[in-house]
């Protein structure tokens, strides 16, 4: 790779952002590289450096690169979340939500997922025409986590506004203004979970809010400010992420219709159709950390202070754990992959992405047994982040 191609990684250009594979191709051919990307960056893209990275809480640090100003204009408005802590204050956090997110209470939920689903294939169906992001993808992993929150399916649409603002917040460079409609969006909802939570106070139910509020760990609650960017979290975490899996999966499907055939042929391997897509276009692109000391990782020394970006994306193409990684195979034999992450951070809304991703492609692919792409040449417009890859829209035909 040359040294031009080296220094030219640029998150927010948008060429890049089309196609970020293969500048991913190159970086995990060698060692980590360190750059100047707004100041000390190391790029960690192989598969053995990343994982090692995501293990070691103890160099690499979750807390937030931001600086204190961003921090405070941000949705958490400067309170701990799991995501951006390290231990223990992350092992208290974590603990409190960890049994609301096992397999066996997601499963739970499954014939709500479906029914939801259902309905909104009704909707398709009636109107003749599908568009996988705005008719599915964009709507059900909303749904599903408003419901869980306990948050009244009248504000749907609402949330997901607020939600899209929100994450664009997450684009916007260092050193420039959050802009106003971020800015209006993230009050609006802290506002309204600010709301919720003196409700559920007084009118404990069922939902995630009454279980943070009831939330004690060792005899300490949650302060009011980690709860509130608790609920934020689950919300952004929950939201986005799911919606680029639904849609990523089906533009891989569209664009290898044998592979699309094979899954219908043979609906048993929606498991590892889920996993083969989390690996091959993941929807969390990268992650970040930064080193705590001078840490060597793959043959490189990274000095103290240096911001890591661990690309999770690159890893999961990285030939060295994955055979022809660049083709997509839903019957590949499932391997660890590590777009939800590895250690102690691993997402904890796995369980439940996996289970809408199933669902909301399995039921696509059951409703219309002539699903296609509409324009396998169409150009493909992705949404604004780098970190969270997922498209504009995708049409389909289904009849
Ligand atoms: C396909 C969908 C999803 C993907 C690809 C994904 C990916 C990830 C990744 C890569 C991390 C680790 C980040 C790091 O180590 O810095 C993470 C953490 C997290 N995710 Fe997900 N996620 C998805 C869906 C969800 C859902 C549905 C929820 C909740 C409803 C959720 C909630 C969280 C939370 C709370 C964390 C922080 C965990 C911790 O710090 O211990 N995610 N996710």
């Amino acid at each position: 790779m040359s040294q031009a191609a080296e220094l030219s990684f640029n998150p927010w250009d948008l060429a890049f952002r089309a196609n970020p594979y293969p500048f991913y191709r190159q970086l995990v051919a060698g060692r980590p590289r360190l750059i100047d990307l707004f100041g000390p960056t190391a790029l960690i893209a192989r598969f053995a450096d990343v994982t090692a990275v995501l293990k070691d809480q103890q160099r690499f640090s979750s807390t937030q690169l931001r600086s204190p100003d961003m921090v405070a204009e941000g949705p958490f408005a400067g309170a701990t979340t799991m995501l951006f802590a390290d231990p223990p204050v992350h092992t208290r956090l974590r603990r409190l939500v960890s049994r609301d997110f096992t397999p066996r209470r997601i499963r739970e939920m499954e014939p709500r997922i479906r029914e939801i689903a259902t309905k909104l294939l009704d909707d398709v169906e009636r109107k003749g025409e599908l568009d996988v992001m705005s008719d599915v993808a964009n709507a059900l992993p909303v749904m599903v986590i408003a419901e869980m929150l306990g948050i009244p399916s009248e504000l749907n649409s609402q949330f997901k506004h607020w939600s899209d603002a929100v994450i664009s917040g997450g684009t916007v460079l260092p050193g420039m203004p959050m802009p106003d409609d971020v800015r209006q969006a993230t009050n609006e909802l802290r506002g309204y979970l600010a709301e919720q939570v003196v409700l559920r106070r007084n009118q404990p139910g069922s939902d995630l809010i009454s279980a943070l509020v009831a939330a004690h760990d060792d005899g300490e609650a949650l302060t009011a400010e980690e709860l509130l960017a608790f609920a934020v979290l689950l919300l952004l975490a929950g939201n986005e992420t799911t919606t680029n899996l639904i849609g990523n999966g089906m533009l891989a499907l569209g664009l290898h219709p044998e592979q699309m055939d094979l899954l219908r042929r043979s609906p048993e391997l929606m498991p590892r159709a889920i996993e083969e897509t989390l690996r091959f276009d993941g929807p969390v692109q990268s992650t970040t950390r930064r080193a705590l000391v001078d840490a060597e990782v793959g043959g490189i020394m990274i000095p103290a202070a240096t911001a890591c970006f661990i690309i999770l994306a690159a890893a999961n193409h990285d030939p060295a754990q994955f055979e022809d990684p660049d083709r997509f195979d839903i019957t590949r034999e499932a391997k660890d992959h590590v777009a939800f992450g590895d250690g102690i951070h691993f997402c904890i809304g796995a369980p439940l992405a996996r289970l809408e991703g199933a669902i909301a492609i399995g039921t696509m692919l059951e409703r219309f047994p002539r699903l296609r792409l509409k324009d396998p040449a169409a150009p493909l417009t992705y949404k604004g982040s780098y970190f969270l890859r997922g498209l504009a829209g995708l049409a389909m035909s289904i009849k």
